[in-house]
C-alpha cells in the first residue's frame, strides 16, 4: 500500500487522509510506495503494451483499481528530435518534450487527471487552487469533467488571456486577488484548512505530483528506456521538476533505466530563488518579495516545493540557471521559427537556459538533452503578437496582394 510521508520528519499518513502539510513539522508530503510494491505492480501488468498516456502507468499510481478515472486523454505528448535548433545552439542530440500537446495545453493535466480522480475517490464536491493560469485552466476542465465545483484564485491582471478564458468557459468561480501568486496561494491554504469540504489541488497535493511524475516515465519510454544525459525544465513553484525526478528515480529503482539524467532547472531572472540557492550552495531559499517576469506562469517568489527541487538538482548533479525576459522571448521566437513549436514564454525559458549553459560550457556538445516545454503558445497570444511583425493590410485586389508580396503580376489568362 502507498502512503503519504513528510519529506522532513518522515511522519506517515494514510492515502485516505486529507492532509497537505505535516501535522508535526509543517513540511510538505510525498507519496511513498511500500518496498517491492512498485516492483510487483510493474511486473504483473500489461502496462508496457498500452499506448503512451498518464494512465498507461496506472499500476504506479496511488489510485484504487475500482475508482472511476477522470480523464481527457492526457500525456503521450511528442518528444521531438530537434536537429535544426540543436545546430543553432551547438548541440548534436536535442529533443523537445512538448507538454503543450496536453488536453488543456499544459503539463498540469498530468497532475489534474490523477488529482481530480483522487478528489472524487475521497468524495470531494468542491476543488480549489491558486494559479498563475495553467493550473486553474486545467483544474477547471477536470472539475467540469467530474461534475464538481471549482474555485480558482489568480493574481489580478497578471495571467495570460488564453488561460483566463479556459477557467471561465469551464465554469470555475474565478477570483482575481489583488496581490501576487504567492499571496493567493497563502489564501487557498487558509481556505482549505478552514473549510474541510474544499479539496486543495495545488502541487503540494502529493497526488497531483504522482500524475506529473509520468512525464519522467514517458521521456524514458520514448527513448527506449535510455534516460537522456540531461533534462532542462522551467521552474516556478517547483512541483514539476520534483515530480519528474520522482518518476525518474522510480524507473531507476525498478531497473527500467540504467542511469539518471542531470536535472537542470531554469528560472526567470526576476523570480529565481531556487537558482540562487543552487548557485550559492545554500540550503535555504530567500523568497523574492515582488517577483517580475514576462513569463507570468513562473512569476513566483516563494516556491512551496523548493526543498524537493533543490534536492532533485543536487542529487542528480544537475544545475540551475536564470534567464532574462529578452532571452526568453528570443528563445520563444527561435523555437517557433525553426522547429514549428509554439510555446508560451515560461516554456521557452528551458531553451533560453540551455543556450546559456552551452555558452558557459556547462552543457557539452555530446550530451543528449531533453528540454521540456511546459505550455502551449496560444495560452498567451498577446505576447506572441507583440513579438512578431504586424500583418500587412491590403486591398482585396490581386495586384495589391502581388505588390505587397513583391511578386510580378500574375498572368491570369493564357
Ligand atoms: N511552465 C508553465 C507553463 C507553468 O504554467 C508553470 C507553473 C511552470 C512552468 C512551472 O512549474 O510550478 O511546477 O515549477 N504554473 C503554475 C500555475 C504555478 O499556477 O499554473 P512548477
Amino acid at each position: 500500500m502507498a502512503h503519504q510521508e513528510c519529506i522532513n520528519c518522515k511522519t506517515i499518513y494514510g492515502t485516505e487522509e486529507v492532509v497537505y502539510f505535516c501535522k508535526k513539522c509543517g513540511d510538505i508530503l510525498e507519496i511513498k510506495f511500500d518496498p517491492n510494491e512498485l516492483e510487483e505492480n510493474a511486473k504483473t501488468t500489461e502496462w508496457k503494451t498500452r499506448p503512451l498516456s498518464v494512465w498507461r502507468y496506472r499500476p504506479f499510481m496511488p489510485i484504487h483499481e475500482s475508482t472511476r478515472l477522470i480523464t481527457l486523454g492526457e500525456g503521450g505528448t511528442g518528444l521531438h528530435r530537434s536537429e535544426r535548433l540543436g545546430a543553432e545552439l551547438g548541440i548534436q542530440n536535442l529533443y523537445i518534450k512538448n507538454e503543450g500537446e496536453n488536453p488543456t495545453g499544459s503539463f498540469k493535466d498530468r497532475g489534474m487527471t490523477v488529482g481530480v480522480t483522487k478528489a472524487v475517490e475521497l468524495g470531494a464536491r468542491h476543488v480549489i487552487c491558486a494559479s498563475t493560469g495553467n493550473t486553474s485552466a486545467s483544474l477547471a476542465a477536470y472539475a467540469a469533467r467530474a461534475g464538481i465545483k471549482c474555485t480558482v484564485l489568480i493574481p489580478s491582471g497578471k495571467i495570460a488571456y488564453g488561460k483566463l478564458s479556459q477557467a471561465m468557459i469551464h465554469g470555475a468561480k474565478v477570483l482575481q486577488v489583488k496581490g501576487n501568486f504567492d499571496e493567493a496561494l497563502e489564501f487557498v491554504f487558509k481556505l482549505a484548512e478552514k473549510h474541510k469540504d474544499i479539496y486543495l489541488l495545488n502541487s503540494i497535493n502529493p497526488f497531483r505530483v504522482e500524475g506529473q511524475k509520468s512525464l519522467g516515465y514517458e521521456i524514458c519510454d520514448q527513448l527506449n528506456y535510455e534516460a537522456p544525459d540531461r533534462i532542462v525544465i522551467p521552474v516556478g513553484n517547483a512541483g514539476n521538476i520534483s515530480a519528474v525526478w520522482k518518476g525518474l528515480t522510480e524507473f531507476y529503482q525498478l531497473g527500467l533505466i540504467k542511469k539518471l539524467p542531470k536535472m537542470t532547472g531554469i528560472q526567470a531572472q526576476g523570480s529565481a530563488p531556487i537558482a540562487q540557492a543552487i548557485q550559492t550552495g545554500s540550503n535555504q531559499i530567500i523568497p523574492v518579495e515582488n517577483p517580475e517576469t514576462i513569463a507570468t506562469a513562473i512569476r513566483i517568489g516563494a516556491p512551496v516545493s523548493w526543498k524537493k527541487a533543490v534536492n532533485a538538482i543536487r542529487e542528480s548533479h544537475g544545475t540551475a540557471e536564470t534567464v532574462t525576459d529578452d532571452e526568453i522571448l528570443d528563445a520563444q521566437k527561435t523555437l517557433a521559427r525553426i522547429e514549428g513549436i509554439f510555446v508560451e514564454p515560461a516554456s521557452a525559458s528551458s531553451i533560453a537556459g540551455l543556450k546559456k549553459l552551452i555558452k558557459k560550457g556547462i552543457v557539452t556538445k555530446d550530451e543528449k538533452v531533453v528540454c521540456i516545454t511546459t505550455g502551449h503558445g496560444l495560452k498567451d497570444p498577446d505576447t506572441a503578437i507583440k513579438q512578431s511583425e504586424k500583418p500587412i493590410e491590403v486591398e482585396a485586389d490581386i495586384a495589391a496582394i502581388e505588390a505587397a508580396l513583391g511578386l510580378k503580376k500574375a498572368i491570369l489568362a493564357r
